[in-house]
């Protein structure tokens, strides 16, 4: 086992060392900060903020080079050079804009699991009101969707498959590249919504055939307002493509090519009386000026998890997680959600339970009043999912990263001994 250097890690967080004794357990909702990442955010405004895409003076340039540098590390990150790396606000605005952008005709269908959270349901719900047909299929009680099921679902009309490769509720993880082969067969678009799997596992777009990935900087250790859209050369608006006032073109023949959820400056190439042609790559498809300080803050975190080494971060979180599993499987009256200490294959470092006789609420408040644990409890952005599996207050998740401790581990299995025994 090539463990991490834990210590060494903790001392890159600032937030860990003021905050006495602080467990940070719910980093599916968003992680912490390291130094480099809070400097190259500090950087940009104390040594050469300027609009990018833009000026022409050297500090503007200064900053448009750091800003494009980050977009090319994003995308050295997920094996997608070939492809576009739109920076967004969160996973969240990167799934609206292949909803919003792809030129859906009726009849069109979409198909999505019960196992999603809001964002990827929500904005294909939007679509169905518009006449499109959606299918969502329902996962096995440990949050695992059947291929079979898949393969039923999908047919000819089939546009696009939409589906997380790890739930944020339960932890499990869907066969992503057998997914994308199975998209391919049929012709239809695969987005893959990795907000919980790519900050804590190696995700190429080299060995997982999608055309949309879809994550969020700031549930891997860059600032807030940061997320990805990454999408396959061939799915965006073609160069020179007119955009017509009054009508939504810009489309390629075949209909998958995106439109820009936004339009506006800094992403045209040409503006005419009554039509524009949009810039090639990323600026085409950010309008307006972006968040500049939390994309180069997003290349900093990429660099700080290239160099740690995204397979030691993943075995260190399994570790851990098969550490807390094992613990939780023991207490009397507790309830594990999602695939066991026996199925650790099938999962991630998001653990669900619940204990008899309590909220989900009063688990999270009882660990942080007794041992500073923080955790999420409730739904997680995950309605249908609960009302799915009959959990109608939701579950307890204590979700692990890289600066996660095995003695972290053991106060929360202590603390939560001690509630299961008093519930
Ligand atoms: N999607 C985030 C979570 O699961 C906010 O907590």
């Amino acid at each position: 086992m090539n463990y991490l250097n834990v210590q060494k890690i903790r001392s890159d967080f600032p937030i860990l060392g003021d905050l006495i004794d602080l467990i940070y357990l719910d980093n599916a909702a968003t992680s912490l900060t390291p130094e480099p990442v809070l400097e190259a955010l500090l950087g940009y405004y104390r040594h050469y903020r300027a609009n990018v895409g833009r000026g022409v003076y050297r500090q503007a340039q200064m900053a448009d080079q750091r800003y494009r540098d980050a977009h090319q590390k994003v995308a050295a990150f997920v094996g997608g050079e070939d492809g576009t790396t739109i920076f967004t606000r969160n996973a969240t605005e990167s799934i609206n804009m292949v909803a919003r952008g792809l030129d859906w005709k009726r009849g069109d269908r979409i198909v999505t699991t019960l196992l999603e959270h809001h964002s990827n349901l929500l904005p294909w719900m939007r679509l169905k009101q518009k006449g499109i047909d959606l299918e969502v299929i329902a996962p096995d009680r440990a949050g695992r969707i059947d291929l079979a099921d898949l393969e039923r679902a999908i047919n000819r009309k089939t546009r696009l498959v939409a589906m997380s490769h790890l739930s944020n509720s339960l932890g499990s993880i869907q066969p992503a590249r057998e997914v994308g082969r199975i998209c391919r067969e049929i012709g239809a678009l695969f987005l893959l919504d990795a907000a919980q799997s790519l900050p804590h596992m190696q995700v190429s777009v080299r060995d997982i055939d999608c055309d949309f990935l879809c994550f969020s900087g700031h549930k891997m250790l860059a600032p807030t307002g940061s997320g990805v859209l990454w999408a396959r050369a061939g799915c965006l608006a073609g160069k020179g493509q007119k955009q017509e006032s009054g009508q939504e073109s810009g489309k390629k023949a075949g209909g998958s090519a995106l439109e820009p959820l936004l339009v506006g400056g800094g992403m045209v190439e040409d503006v005419f009386e009554d039509s524009f042609t949009i810039k090639q790559g990323y600026e085409g498809y950010e309008a307006g000026t972006p968040d500049i300080s939390a994309g180069i803050g997003l290349g900093a975190a990429v660099d700080y998890l290239a160099r740690t080494g995204m397979e030691k971060i993943h075995e260190h979180e399994m570790m851990l997680t098969r550490k807390l599993l094992s613990g939780l499987e023991g207490i009397e009256g507790l309830q594990v959600y999602g695939p066991g200490s026996d199925s650790l294959k099938m999962r991630g470092g998001v653990v669900s339970f619940g204990i008899e006789g309590l909220l989900p609420h009063e688990i999270a408040l009882m660990l942080d009043q007794a041992s500073n644990i923080c955790i999420r409890s409730g739904h997680h952005c995950c309605l249908p999912l609960m009302r799915h599996l009959g959990l109608k207050n939701g579950t307890a998740r204590a979700s692990l990263y890289l600066y996660n401790t095995e003695e972290e581990i053991e106060k929360l299995l202590g603390t939560l001994e001690q509630i299961a025994r008093m519930a």
